[in-house]
């Protein structure tokens, strides 16, 4: 497996401070509690679970009415099994975390009624590995299973984002100040190099270190075709939750199906 950037791992315990300002997840989750609702499915895994914002949401949900659905979450990065883990268990949950890679998943084949991937998960997939991807998740649905996921939309590319740098995040983790500037550019027309600077200071020393990840960004159209070859039916392609496909929205919502 590709190495993952130092958001996921080293600075697995920052992401959701850094990252929660450009995501709602207590809407996304209502979002999709109401699909797993209107799909009766009865349980569900997150493939990229991340700090397990949207799989904790779902099971906070499901505590308060008393539902039988049954949780489990993946990620490829131990640092992210790690703190998804401990915000389940402060839940009193005792959905596992799996640590594991969504392009061959050390799961069970045709045991899950959803799967969700969501938050750009998919952003440094070439088409083949998003058609591997498809495969793998085809292969651990049930028949009529739900697949939910979101991707960074080609044509909803910020370009007024691009070649400058801004800082986004700053913060204190016990006394250490934290700063995160970032710089992208364009390098293909779908493919955007982002570069990221976390700057710590404590005590008037400081530490600068970078990162680095390619965005990928993909077309409904691609996306719709990929899709039906790797066995899927659409259902739904939105613009954000609960909104449909509106053209140019940063990100695309799919909501598909296992078929036969
Ligand atoms: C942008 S984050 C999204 C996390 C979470 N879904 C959210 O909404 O906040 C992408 C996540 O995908 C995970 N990831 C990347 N490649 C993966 C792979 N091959 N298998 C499983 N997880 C992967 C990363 O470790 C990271 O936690």
């Amino acid at each position: 497996m590709k190495k993952l950037p130092k958001l996921y791992t080293d600075f697995a315990k920052y992401y959701d401070k850094l990252e929660s300002q450009y995501r709602d997840y207590a809407l996304e989750t209502r979002w999709l509690e109401k699909l797993l609702e209107s799909h009766g499915c009865k349980n569900v895994i997150d493939i990229s679970c991340g700090t397990g914002n949207h799989i904790s949401g779902l099971v906070q949900s499901a505590l308060k009415v008393d539902s039988k659905r049954e949780f489990y979450a993946m990620d490829a990065s131990e640092e992210m099994v790690q703190v998804a883990s401990a915000k389940l268990r402060k839940l009193g949950s005792g959905s596992e975390v799996l640590l594991g890679d969504f392009l061959k998943m050390p799961l069970r084949q045709s045991s899950f009624d959803s799967a969700i991937c969501m938050y750009w998960s998919l952003a440094g997939l070439s088409h083949e590995q998003v058609r591997a991807l498809f495969s793998e998740v085809r292969s651990i649905l049930k028949v009529a299973g739900l697949f939910v996921f979101d991707v960074e939309n080609s044509e909803g590319i910020k370009e007024n984002l691009l070649n400058e740098p801004f800082i986004d995040s700053f913060f204190d983790d016990e006394g250490k100040s934290v700063i995160r500037a970032n710089l992208s550019r364009k390098i293909e027309p779908d493919l955007v190099d982002w570069h990221a600077y976390y700057l710590f200071e404590k005590g008037g020393v400081s530490e600068l270190i970078n990162d680095n990840m390619k965005l990928k960004f993909y077309s409904k159209s691609d996306l719709s075709r990929l899709l039906s070859e790797s066995g899927f039916s659409i259902s739904g392609v939105y613009s954000s939750p609960f909104i449909e496909y509106r053209e140019h929205s940063p990100s695309i919502y799919f909501v598909a199906q296992k078929h036969e």
